[in-house]
């Protein structure tokens, strides 16, 4: 059993986001908002702790998004990476760097640890049949293999999982497999690849996480190892066929690269290192260091990474567990170099309003989204995923919720007790801290349960119970708040000035104890709070005590700390992400099936040319119908058309139109429309002009 180390600095990892794509609040929840509070409070207490984290760029994720988005691997990830960063910041996750994987030292690092295991011995080599496309001379990664499913016959299944029934499958077992870059039937073809033989370390691991982690890792995570230890540990290949990524720094192995799990949390490694070299020669680059780390030297990363009295915790989500808790502790501790992690806190998932979290369905709230629509409430999403963790089991965000904690707490307690704090001191006293003279029973209960919960607060933060940890802080403030309901300091203002003086004094020592301990949940207002009580409120070990704001002390002008937010706000949320989900939906559907075959003769029978579109007016009683007037080059006729929810009228006066004009007319709402006008409708029902792209006279035919 693990006796409770002395730890002499602190190394927190909070997972790297793939580059690939925008990130939702569901990563925010399992990652980077407990990894955030954790370091917030360890600063707080004057540790000595780096917090790193970065885009992770390599993988097929990122090629794969290139071809969705028909453009370069490298375009995506510099595009993510300052997307993902930038949110990440805006949230007040507070980072000492953001690094990114592309970067020469990653590169170089990744290498380095590779041959210090290949130099070890510690690699096996290993030559096997992999599937190949001789049409685009590619060895085909697992995500670029489809075909049936072997366990439930679904037909798209691919080369590592199918999506249908969820099996994990390798693309050997896929029935009629294709290659998704042309279509072609793949070819198995030998390869040569380096395995990390993991089931070596099988004694090791047991010992380390079986036995010695077995009361202080979570259940969830603790539950996991367990069972990939006694499924049986097999070699895994730390190299692939793929032309993105690090290369293998091998002589023999051309066109390979590492294995993006392998260089991913090696990422961590670089990333702090990164910091050491941009911190000792003042660029700052990606360094954005949060605290003061004195005078320092390049090699000064290694403390963090390979002494014995360093902490190393990783935050991830519950689907990187065995990556860092199995894969990557062998990487460190074969190495023969590195510490391995003395937690791995991970949280399970977050659902949306009763279902998954997605963005490729349309169901998630990107971060970027949130912040777009409240730009100055960071800590609203903070504090409503704060109590909603994930962190023993799947939970759930709804709009209603994150409206009710606005309202009912944020507002009606800390708020509140807040405003009323400063309101009245500033009325009563011109904003100077009053004197506290005799205590009361009331007063003196306040003054000793104030005393007791930093430490509460701590204690949980410690144990990576960060729910309770901000269920102990709501109640700190609710704490305040009840003390100020229940002394009536405005109603004793006409008869008892001293009293009121005593009650406002321990009042605001409650608010400045707030000031320190909510700083780690919610910065933002931890600094508005602080501004308002002209203090600085920067040291943990203060707090619990009733005379952090002496006597006299002159007090800022008080601002709210936040306010209400309406139902309409909300609904309008709920409905973009009905209206996300509709339109994703539509755009996955199947196109419709094609009609009868016709003859030729069939079609040239209809007479199609190009018209220009003279003038445009809506049809009273109509919602659909447009009378246009059109140029056929023939003659000028009127067409209606039911195109009015789609487009103005001044929208297409003068647009350039295709147009069947040997249809037989026909009367409309008493007009007679001469002819129809092509239109292409998009899946989500929207109606769209034919136009072709280059100008061609009216009148053109069509075949
Ligand atoms: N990019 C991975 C994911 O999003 C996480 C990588 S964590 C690291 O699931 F340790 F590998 F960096
Ligand atoms: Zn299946």
């Amino acid at each position: 059993m693990g006796k409770e180390k002395d730890f002499k600095r602190y190394t927190v990892t909070a997972a790297l986001p793939y580059a690939n794509g925008p990130k939702h609040i569901g990563h925010l929840a399992g990652a980077y908002i407990p990894s955030d509070v954790y370091v917030r409070y360890l600063r707080l207490k004057n540790k000595d702790v780096v917090f790193v984290c970065g885009s992770d760029e390599h993988g097929t994720a990122i090629p794969n998004q290139a071809l969705k988005e028909n453009t370069t691997s490298r375009a995506i990830i510099d595009k993510y990476h300052a997307l993902i960063r930038d949110c990440l910041y805006k949230l007040g996750i507070s980072f000492d760097i953001y690094h990114r994987t592309s970067e020469p030292i990653h590169h170089q690092t990744s290498q380095e640890f590779f041959l210090n295991l290949f130099n070890k011995g510690l690699l096996t080599e290993e030559t096997s049949e992999q599937y190949y496309d001789d049409e685009a001379n590619v060895f085909l990664a697992d995500r670029y293999i489809v075909g049936t499913c072997p366990k439930c016959g679904h037909t798209n299944a691919y080369g590592d999982q199918c999506e249908k029934c969820g099996s994990s499958l390798s693309p050997s077992e896929l029935i009629n497999p294709k290659s998704t870059l042309t279509g072609k039937v793949p070819v198995l073809r030998p390869t040569k690849h380096w395995y990390l033989p993991l089931e070596n370390y099988e004694t090791w691991l047991r010992e380390w996480i079986l036995d010695e982690h077995k009361s202080d890792w979570k259940v969830n995570v603790y539950g996991q190892c367990k069972s990939w230890i006694e499924a049986g540990l097999q070699p895994r290949a730390m190299t692939r066929d793929l032309d993105w990524g690090i290369k293998v720094p091998l002589p023999d192995a051309e066109g390979k690269v590492l294995y993006v799990w392998f260089d991913a949390p090696i990422g961590y490694i670089s990333a702090t290192r990164a910091l050491f070299q941009e911190m000792a020669t003042s660029k700052h680059n990606f360094a954005t260091p949060q605290r003061d780390f004195g005078k320092v030297e390049e090699g000064d990363w290694k403390k963090y990474w390979q002494s014995e009295d360093s902490k190393l915790v990783h935050f991830i989500g519950k689907d990187n567990i065995v990556f860092h808790c199995i894969i990557f502790p062998i990487m460190l501790h074969s190495s023969g170099q590195y510490i391995v992690p003395d937690n791995v806190p991970a949280n399970e998932f977050m659902n949306l309003e009763g279902d998954k979290m997605s963005t490729s369905r349309g169901w998630s709230i990107e971060m970027h989204e949130y912040i777009e629509d409240f730009p100055d409430k960071p800590d609203v999403l903070r504090y409503t995923l704060l109590t909603n963790l994930p962190e023993t089991k799947d939970s759930e965000f709804t709009w209603k919720d994150f409206q009710a904690k606005n309202n009912s707490e944020l507002v009606a307690i800390f708020g509140n007790f807040i405003n009323r704090a400063l309101v009245l001191t500033h009325k009563y006293f011109d904003g100077k801290i009053p004197q506290r003279t005799e205590l009361d029973v009331l007063d003196k209960a306040t003054i000793e349960a104030l005393a007791k919960f930093p430490g509460k607060i701590g204690q949980s933060i410690e144990s990576y119970k960060f729910r309770e940890a901000t269920a102990n802080l709501m109640d700190l403030a609710r704490l305040g708040n009840k003390y100020l309901a229940d002394t009536e300091p405005w109603k004793l203002a006409k008869t008892d000035m001293k009293r009121v003086g005593t009650i406002l004094n321990i009042a605001l020592q409650v608010a400045a104890n707030l000031a320190i301990v909510v700083e780690p949940f919610l910065p933002f207002s931890a600094d508005k709070l602080k501004k308002m009580l002209n203090y600085e409120g920067k040291d943990w070990s203060l707090a619990g005590s009733a005379d952090l704001l002496k006597e006299g002390h002159q007090l800022n002008k008080p601002e709210l700390l936040f306010e209400k937010i309406e139902d309409e706000v909300i609904e309008k949320q709920v409905n973009r992400l009905l209206e996300n989900k509709k339109r994703v939906e539509a755009q996955n559907q199947p196109a419709t099936p094609t009609k009868p075959e016709i003859s030729f003769d069939d079609f040239s029978k209809m007479d199609m040319r190009i018209g220009k579109v003279l003038s445009a007016e809506r049809i009273e009683k109509s919602k659909k119908l447009l009378k246009l007037q059109v140029d056929t080059g023939i003659d000028k006729r009127t067409v209606l058309s039911g195109i009015a929810e789609h487009y103005a009228p001044e929208d297409i006066i003068g647009k350039q139109v295709t147009i069947l004009v040997n249809l037989a007319p026909r009367k409309i709402m008493g007009i007679e429309s001469q002819g129809m006008i092509l239109m292409a409708e998009d899946k989500d029902g929207a109606l769209k002009l034919i136009h072709t792209g280059d100008p061609v006279s009216p009148g053109s035919t069509i075949s």
